[in-house]
Protein backbone atom coordinates (compact mmCIF):
# COMPACT_ATOMS: atom_id res chain seq x y z
CA UNK A 1 0.00 0.00 0.00
CA UNK A 2 1.67 3.38 -0.82
CA UNK A 3 0.36 6.55 0.92
CA UNK A 4 -1.68 8.79 -1.23
CA UNK A 5 -4.09 11.86 0.38
CA UNK A 6 -6.28 13.83 -1.31
CA UNK A 7 -7.47 17.29 -0.97
CA UNK A 8 -9.96 19.80 -3.21
CA UNK A 9 -6.94 21.07 -4.78
CA UNK A 10 -4.36 18.59 -4.35
CA UNK A 11 -2.42 15.37 -4.66
CA UNK A 12 -0.38 14.45 -2.12
CA UNK A 13 1.21 10.85 -3.06
CA UNK A 14 4.76 8.74 -2.25
CA UNK A 15 8.07 10.26 -4.33
CA UNK A 16 9.40 8.53 -6.57
CA UNK A 17 13.21 8.46 -8.04
CA UNK A 18 11.99 9.87 -11.00
CA UNK A 19 10.28 12.85 -9.63
CA UNK A 20 14.42 13.97 -8.82
CA UNK A 21 13.97 16.77 -11.42
CA UNK A 22 11.12 18.23 -9.52
CA UNK A 23 12.25 17.68 -5.92
CA UNK A 24 15.83 19.50 -7.11
CA UNK A 25 14.17 22.52 -7.77
CA UNK A 26 13.02 22.93 -4.84
CA UNK A 27 16.49 22.46 -3.14
CA UNK A 28 17.96 24.93 -5.05
CA UNK A 29 15.54 27.38 -5.20
CA UNK A 30 16.86 30.46 -3.53
CA UNK A 31 13.48 32.07 -2.38
CA UNK A 32 12.34 28.84 -0.89
CA UNK A 33 15.71 28.35 1.49
CA UNK A 34 15.67 31.95 2.48
CA UNK A 35 14.40 30.63 6.17
CA UNK A 36 16.20 27.59 6.09
CA UNK A 37 19.31 27.99 7.83
CA UNK A 38 22.86 25.95 6.90
CA UNK A 39 20.70 24.40 4.17
CA UNK A 40 23.53 23.71 1.54
CA UNK A 41 22.64 24.53 -2.43
CA UNK A 42 23.00 21.02 -3.32
CA UNK A 43 24.20 19.31 -6.62
CA UNK A 44 21.61 16.72 -8.41
CA UNK A 45 23.48 13.94 -6.80
CA UNK A 46 22.95 15.49 -3.44
CA UNK A 47 19.18 15.94 -3.57
CA UNK A 48 18.85 11.95 -5.41
CA UNK A 49 20.66 11.54 -1.89
CA UNK A 50 17.91 13.34 0.33
CA UNK A 51 15.34 11.89 -2.41
CA UNK A 52 16.74 8.44 -1.44
CA UNK A 53 16.26 8.93 2.41
CA UNK A 54 12.94 10.37 2.02
CA UNK A 55 11.49 7.48 0.06
CA UNK A 56 13.03 5.19 2.83
CA UNK A 57 10.86 6.51 5.28
CA UNK A 58 7.83 5.15 3.63
CA UNK A 59 8.56 1.68 4.35
CA UNK A 60 9.82 2.74 7.69
CA UNK A 61 7.50 4.61 9.15
CA UNK A 62 4.26 4.62 6.77
CA UNK A 63 5.20 8.05 6.89
CA UNK A 64 7.14 10.56 5.13
CA UNK A 65 7.53 13.96 3.06
CA UNK A 66 4.91 13.61 0.20
CA UNK A 67 4.93 15.08 -3.53
CA UNK A 68 2.25 17.67 -3.64
CA UNK A 69 -0.05 17.79 -7.54
CA UNK A 70 -1.97 20.35 -8.52
CA UNK A 71 -5.57 18.61 -9.49
CA UNK A 72 -6.67 20.53 -12.10
CA UNK A 73 -2.88 20.94 -13.89
CA UNK A 74 -0.90 18.17 -12.70
CA UNK A 75 2.03 20.73 -12.03
CA UNK A 76 4.30 19.78 -9.36
CA UNK A 77 3.12 21.96 -6.54
CA UNK A 78 5.98 20.93 -3.71
CA UNK A 79 5.65 18.72 -0.53
CA UNK A 80 4.36 18.06 2.41
CA UNK A 81 4.37 15.62 4.99
CA UNK A 82 5.06 14.03 8.70
CA UNK A 83 8.95 12.74 8.75
CA UNK A 84 10.10 10.96 11.82
CA UNK A 85 13.20 12.77 13.25
CA UNK A 86 16.20 10.92 14.37
CA UNK A 87 18.32 13.34 15.06
CA UNK A 88 18.66 16.17 17.94
CA UNK A 89 17.44 19.08 17.68
CA UNK A 90 16.76 21.68 20.33
CA UNK A 91 16.63 19.40 23.18
CA UNK A 92 14.57 16.71 21.46
CA UNK A 93 14.99 13.08 19.10
CA UNK A 94 13.43 10.77 17.90
CA UNK A 95 9.68 13.00 16.70
CA UNK A 96 7.62 13.27 14.41
CA UNK A 97 7.36 16.70 12.85
CA UNK A 98 5.54 18.16 9.80
CA UNK A 99 7.31 19.96 7.19
CA UNK A 100 6.35 21.27 3.79
CA UNK A 101 8.15 23.33 0.92
CA UNK A 102 5.94 24.97 -2.08
CA UNK A 103 7.59 26.38 -5.22
CA UNK A 104 7.05 29.86 -4.91
CA UNK A 105 4.56 30.27 -8.39
CA UNK A 106 1.78 28.75 -5.64
CA UNK A 107 2.84 30.90 -3.25
CA UNK A 108 0.02 32.48 -1.46
CA UNK A 109 -2.86 30.12 -2.07
CA UNK A 110 -3.57 28.51 0.78
CA UNK A 111 -2.01 25.62 -0.51
CA UNK A 112 0.47 24.62 2.08
CA UNK A 113 -2.42 25.18 4.63
CA UNK A 114 -4.63 22.52 3.13
CA UNK A 115 -1.86 20.12 2.67
CA UNK A 116 -0.74 20.10 6.15
CA UNK A 117 -4.69 19.75 7.68
CA UNK A 118 -4.52 16.63 5.54
CA UNK A 119 -1.20 15.34 6.39
CA UNK A 120 -1.92 15.85 10.22
CA UNK A 121 -5.27 14.09 9.46
CA UNK A 122 -2.89 11.17 8.06
CA UNK A 123 -0.63 11.39 11.33
CA UNK A 124 -3.29 11.61 13.47
CA UNK A 125 -5.90 9.49 12.75
CA UNK A 126 -4.96 6.72 10.58
CA UNK A 127 -1.57 6.32 12.35
CA UNK A 128 -2.82 7.31 15.68
CA UNK A 129 0.57 9.28 16.11
CA UNK A 130 0.38 10.67 19.66
CA UNK A 131 2.09 14.02 19.18
CA UNK A 132 3.84 16.10 15.93
CA UNK A 133 6.14 18.67 16.26
CA UNK A 134 7.05 21.36 13.70
CA UNK A 135 10.15 23.75 13.66
CA UNK A 136 9.38 27.21 12.10
CA UNK A 137 11.97 30.49 11.97
CA UNK A 138 10.66 33.40 13.82
CA UNK A 139 11.06 35.32 10.54
CA UNK A 140 9.39 33.01 8.25
CA UNK A 141 5.86 34.75 8.64
CA UNK A 142 4.39 32.80 5.51
CA UNK A 143 5.27 29.41 7.81
CA UNK A 144 4.01 30.54 11.59
CA UNK A 145 1.13 31.77 9.92
CA UNK A 146 0.47 27.77 8.26
CA UNK A 147 1.46 26.66 11.59
CA UNK A 148 -0.58 28.51 13.81
CA UNK A 149 -3.73 27.68 11.17
CA UNK A 150 -3.83 24.04 11.34
CA UNK A 151 -3.80 23.52 14.97
CA UNK A 152 -0.18 23.62 16.53
CA UNK A 153 0.46 25.40 19.82
CA UNK A 154 3.77 27.41 20.33
CA UNK A 155 5.91 25.77 23.03
CA UNK A 156 8.83 27.37 23.12
CA UNK A 157 11.75 29.34 21.03
CA UNK A 158 15.41 27.83 20.93
CA UNK A 159 18.49 29.07 19.17
CA UNK A 160 19.96 26.36 16.53
CA UNK A 161 22.25 28.03 13.64
CA UNK A 162 22.20 31.29 15.34
CA UNK A 163 18.88 31.71 14.54
CA UNK A 164 15.48 31.75 16.40
CA UNK A 165 12.87 29.25 15.77
CA UNK A 166 9.62 28.26 17.54
CA UNK A 167 8.85 25.04 18.77
CA UNK A 168 5.26 23.85 18.22
CA UNK A 169 3.42 21.18 19.20
CA UNK A 170 0.03 18.95 18.24
CA UNK A 171 -1.30 16.34 20.38
CA UNK A 172 -3.57 13.61 19.41
CA UNK A 173 -7.00 14.26 21.37
C1 LIG B 1 5.91 28.53 4.00
C2 LIG B 1 5.23 28.08 2.70
C3 LIG B 1 5.18 26.57 2.64
C4 LIG B 1 3.82 28.65 2.66
O1 LIG B 1 3.16 28.13 1.51
P1 LIG B 1 1.79 28.76 0.97
O2 LIG B 1 1.12 27.73 0.14
O3 LIG B 1 2.08 30.07 0.35
O4 LIG B 1 1.01 28.96 2.35
P2 LIG B 1 -0.51 29.38 2.54
O5 LIG B 1 -0.98 30.11 1.32
O6 LIG B 1 -1.27 28.18 3.00
O7 LIG B 1 -0.41 30.39 3.78
C5 LIG B 1 0.56 31.45 3.76
C6 LIG B 1 0.14 32.54 4.70
O8 LIG B 1 1.14 33.55 4.70
C7 LIG B 1 0.59 34.79 4.24
N1 LIG B 1 1.63 35.46 3.47
C8 LIG B 1 1.96 35.28 2.19
N2 LIG B 1 3.01 36.09 1.87
C9 LIG B 1 3.34 36.77 3.00
C10 LIG B 1 4.33 37.71 3.32
N3 LIG B 1 5.21 38.14 2.42
N4 LIG B 1 4.38 38.17 4.60
C11 LIG B 1 3.51 37.74 5.52
N5 LIG B 1 2.53 36.82 5.28
C12 LIG B 1 2.46 36.35 4.03
C13 LIG B 1 -0.62 34.40 3.44
O9 LIG B 1 -1.53 35.48 3.37
C14 LIG B 1 -1.14 33.24 4.28
O10 LIG B 1 -1.76 33.65 5.49
P3 LIG B 1 -3.34 33.90 5.60
O11 LIG B 1 -4.01 32.62 5.19
O12 LIG B 1 -3.52 34.24 7.05
O13 LIG B 1 -3.66 35.00 4.68
C15 LIG B 1 5.99 28.62 1.45
O14 LIG B 1 6.16 29.99 1.59
C16 LIG B 1 7.35 27.96 1.26
O15 LIG B 1 7.47 26.90 0.66
N6 LIG B 1 8.41 28.59 1.77
C17 LIG B 1 9.76 28.08 1.60
C18 LIG B 1 10.04 26.80 2.37
C19 LIG B 1 9.77 26.97 3.84
O16 LIG B 1 10.04 28.02 4.41
N7 LIG B 1 9.22 25.93 4.44
C20 LIG B 1 8.87 25.95 5.83
C21 LIG B 1 10.02 25.68 6.70
S1 LIG B 1 9.50 25.75 8.40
Amino acid sequence: MTIQLETNRIILREFMLNDLEEFHTLETNEDVLKYLTNYPKRTLEESKEILCQVIEQYRNFKTGRLAMFDKATQGFVGWCGIKFNTHKRHIYENFYDLGYRIHPNYWGNGLATEASIACLSYGLNELEITKINAIVNIHNTQSVKVISKVGFSYKESFLEDETEKNWYEVVRK
